[in-house]
Formats: structure tokens, C-alpha cells, sequence
């Protein structure tokens, strides 16, 4: 059985609603608990600061950025350190190997320690699919800390959602009405979950392809439909996001015979590529997987748009920065907060 978080992400969907209500419900936890109206308005501030980058206030001056990272990460975690930086803010990166979290800490308590030293945001990924609700909860018992969640096990990555779209609409104008694929392996990725939350909330139709054992009937429910004819969805959508397989996340035995018959049963080489709509344009979020779920030819041919991807992750992280620590649109919500209980 290689779906084993499923009973875990009905879980974690019931505990965020209270996370995202607490005392700072500033932090960003999922897709899953954000209004379309508040996605538009965020879409809409990344776009305003990548246009204005150069002029952009340091609005985040004085104010401490950590990033908590226990999971291994190359462009999330850059792309929020330069967001935070091009706001004001200073970094502070924190890993599990080089913290106490190798002591044995637990998270609840290293959440507690670094909220002590009032940072204003921590952008923390984690291996387990609602530890940074959790880590909210934490943090929230002492001070107003805001929490961002970059990535929790196979549950949600709501800023690659973001950054997605902010792509999406770069080139479509809008997702609403308009057919966006995801191939590959759905159940463990918490980029497919964001996404299909984030694109069915703005009207997107969502197509969902990949084996049966990395992409089971039950994930229609998150959003979506899904066709098994891989050949079909590509030859239906404006745009193909591909995804690797989590090969860290697998339990059991492989779920597909090897990896030459993944590679021609449901990976992007150009032959498939040539089946897309002429305009239609293939996203990945990376890493990326060369010669099993996309070819060389197709990841740097002139269809990919994987490096605007990465590009525009800044402007929807500086978006999703302000609006943690209310500044810019976000700063009359800011008006009359007051502190949370002090860490006794
Ligand atoms: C992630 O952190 O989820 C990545 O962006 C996608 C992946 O690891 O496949």
C-alpha cells in the first residue's frame, strides 16, 4: 500500500481550520483554509512587487525571518531567504542538522524556544504532514510569531501553489475555465494537493493522471477528475505540471514494474510533448527527474517555463511575508493585534 498518509491528511484538513484561527491568523498553513477572494489578493501583491522590485520599501526592516528546515531543500528555501531579504528582514537558517533538534528536541519545543526570541515569521518545512500546524500552536503559546509552512510531508505546499498560478496566469491570463494537468505521483505530493485545492478554488477544471497505485480514485475528492490515458490529459490542457515520484515517501513494493515502463507509460518525452495543445506549456516544480517522469528535451525545450516557476516563487513569497507580518495591503489588519501570553 503506497497511499499511506491518506487517513493522516483527513486529520491534519480537521486541525488546521483551528490553527489558521488562532491568536495569529497570519500564519500561512495550507491552501486548504484560504479564501479564493485572499489567494487573488495574494496573487495580485506578487505581481505589483515583482514589477516594482527595485523600488520596493524594505517594509520588513528590523524584523527576523527563520527558516526551520528539517527536510532537504534547494529552491524554496532560497527563494523565501531572498523574499525575506529583499523586504528588510534578517535570516536566520536553522536546520535540523545543525540545531537541537539533533539533540532530540521536539518540535513543539523548539517552536516555543525560537518564538521566544520573537522573530516575526518562521517558514518551517518538516517531514510530517501537519507538523507546522502544530508548530503554530507552539509558537502561539508564547508569542505572535506567524508561521509559513514550506512544505509538510505529503500534505500541502501552499507558496508553490502560489507561485504556480502566479505562472499559470503569467500566460493564461487566468486559470478559470481553463484545463491544467498534473501527472505523475499525486499521493505523495503535497504540491499536487495544494494545487488541486488552489485550482479548483479559482475555477480551474483539473485533470489528474498517473498509475493507479500513485494516484488512487480517492483524490478526486481534494479536486479534480482523473484520466488514465495519459495521452488524453495532455492533449486536453493548457498546461502539463509534472511531478517526480517521491521515491522518500514509498512504502512497500515499487509501485510500477520499473522504471523504464514508468518512463514510457507516464513520463513526458517530446513525442508525448507533441500531442499538446500549440500554446499549451509544461511546469515542473523540481527537483526534477530526468528520464523518468520528463525527458531532457522537453525539461530545457522552449514548451518548459520551470525557470519562470522558480522566478516568480520570490514575488509570491515576499507577498506571502507581508502579509504574515501585516504590512503593505495587509496592514490595517495589523491595526490593534495584541501580544499572546508571554512564555512562562
Ligand atoms: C517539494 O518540496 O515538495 C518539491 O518542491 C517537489 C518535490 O520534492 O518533488
Amino acid at each position: 500500500m503506497h497511499v499511506r498518509d491518506l487517513g493522516c491528511f483527513r486529520s491534519v484538513a480537521v486541525r488546521s481550520d483551528d490553527a489558521s484561527r488562532g491568536v495569529a491568523g497570519h500564519h500561512l498553513l495550507d491552501i486548504e483554509t484560504l479564501e479564493a477572494s485572499e489567494i487573488r489578493r495574494l496573487l495580485d501583491r506578487a505581481r505589483e512587487l515583482r514589477d516594482t522590485v527595485s523600488q520596493s520599501a524594505p517594509v520588513l526592516a528590523g524584523t527576523s525571518v527563520i527558516t526551520l528546515f528539517y527536510e532537504a531543500s534547494t529552491r524554496t528555501r532560497a527563494s523565501f531567504e531572498i523574499a525575506a531579504q529583499r523586504l528588510g528582514a534578517s535570516v536566520i537558517t536553522v536546520t535540523s542538522s545543525n540545531s537541537s533538534v539533533s539533540k532530540g528536541e521536539s518540535t513543539w519545543d523548539t517552536g516555543r524556544t525560537l518564538a521566544a526570541m520573537d522573530p516575526g515569521v518562521i517558514v518551517c518545512r518538516h517531514p510530517h504532514p501537519g507538523a507546522t500546524h502544530l508548530l503554530a500552536r507552539a509558537v502561539e503559546s508564547v508569542g505572535r510569531t506567524a508561521v509559513i509552512n514550506a512544505g509538510d510531508g505529503a500534505h500541502e505546499h501552499p507558496t508553490q501553489a502560489l507561485l504556480d498560478s502566479l505562472t499559470l496566469c503569467d500566460r493564461l491570463g487566468s486559470v478559470e475555465g481553463r484545463t491544467i494537468a498534473i501527472i505523475g505521483d499525486i499521493a505523495h505530493s503535497r504540491v499536487a494537493r495544494s494545487n488541486q485545492l488552489l485550482l479548483t478554488k479559482l475555477g480551474a477544471r483539473v485533470l489528474l493522471g498517473g498509475p493507479r497505485s500513485l494516484v488512487p480514485a480517492s483524490l478526486e475528492a481534494i479536486g479534480g477528475t482523473i484520466i488514465r490515458d495519459v495521452d488524453e490529459i495532455i492533449r486536453q490542457a493548457d498546461a502539463v505540471m509534472m511531478l517526480r515520484v517521491q521515491f522518500e515517501r514509498l512504502v512497500g513494493p515499487p509501485p510500477f514494474p520499473s522504471l523504464a515502463d514508468y518512463n514510457r507509460t507516464y513520463g513526458l518525452n517530446a513525442s508525448r510533448a507533441s500531442l499538446m495543445k500549440p500554446d499549451a506549456f509544461v511546469m515542473h516544480p523540481g527537483p526534477m527527474n530526468r528520464g523518468i517522469e520528463i525527458d531532457p528535451e522537453v525539461a530545457d525545450g522552449p514548451t518548459s517555463v520551470v525557470a519562470h516557476q522558480v522566478r516568480n516563487g520570490i514575488a509570491a513569497r515576499m507577498a506571502v511575508l507581508e502579509r504574515a507580518m501585516r504590512k503593505g495591503p495587509w496592514q490595517s489588519q495589523g491595526q490593534g493585534q495584541s501580544r499572546g501570553q508571554e512564555m512562562s
